[in-house]
């Protein structure tokens, strides 16, 4: 999937910023194994990523390292986003909305990271039955 998505917000960014992505902060909020992280970094994106999984968070970590690409990644929640007010020229939130315990919360805290007319990527599953027994029960709960 990652190509996919990581193509779509490279339009949107186009679109929104400018194209020195060298001189921007982007954070991946839920970075999980470091997918998305690992695309806005080859693009030259300074990336924070955030996950509650320490274990996550290490195989990131060492996967990015073994790629030589330098990226941060910290353990947190969305709802308690452990970075600076103001911080960020792009936040994004792939996959991990339909597992955040206060979504109103995780919202509110990329809002306060996000800096002045910072750019705010997701995407989410439909609320449906369905996506929650397969996407969060079987796929993640299940998997843990
Ligand atoms: C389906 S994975 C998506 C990983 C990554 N964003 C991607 O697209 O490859 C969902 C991730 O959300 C993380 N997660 C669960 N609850 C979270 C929360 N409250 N705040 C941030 N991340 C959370 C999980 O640890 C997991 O890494």
């Amino acid at each position: 999937m990652t190509p996919g998505r990581f193509e779509y917000f490279q339009e949107v960014l186009t679109d929104k910023l400018s194209t020195e992505y060298s001189r921007l902060k982007a954070l991946d909020i839920g970075s999980g194994g470091g997918f998305l992280a690992e695309e806005f970094a080859k693009k030259g994106f300074a990336v924070v990523g955030i996950d509650p999984s320490a274990v996550s968070v290490e195989t990131a970590r060492a996967h990015a390292e073994a790629g030589g690409l330098s990226i941060e990644y910290r353990v947190g929640v969305g709802e308690k986003l452990p970075v600076d007010d103001a911080t960020f020229d792009v936040a994004y939130c792939c996959d991990v909305l339909e597992h955040v315990a206060d979504l109103d919360k995780t919202i509110s805290e990329t809002a306060r990271v996000l800096k002045p007319g910072g750019v705010y990527l997701f995407d989410t599953v439909n609320r449906t039955m369905v996506s929650k027994l397969v996407m969060i029960k079987l796929f993640s709960d299940h998997l843990r």
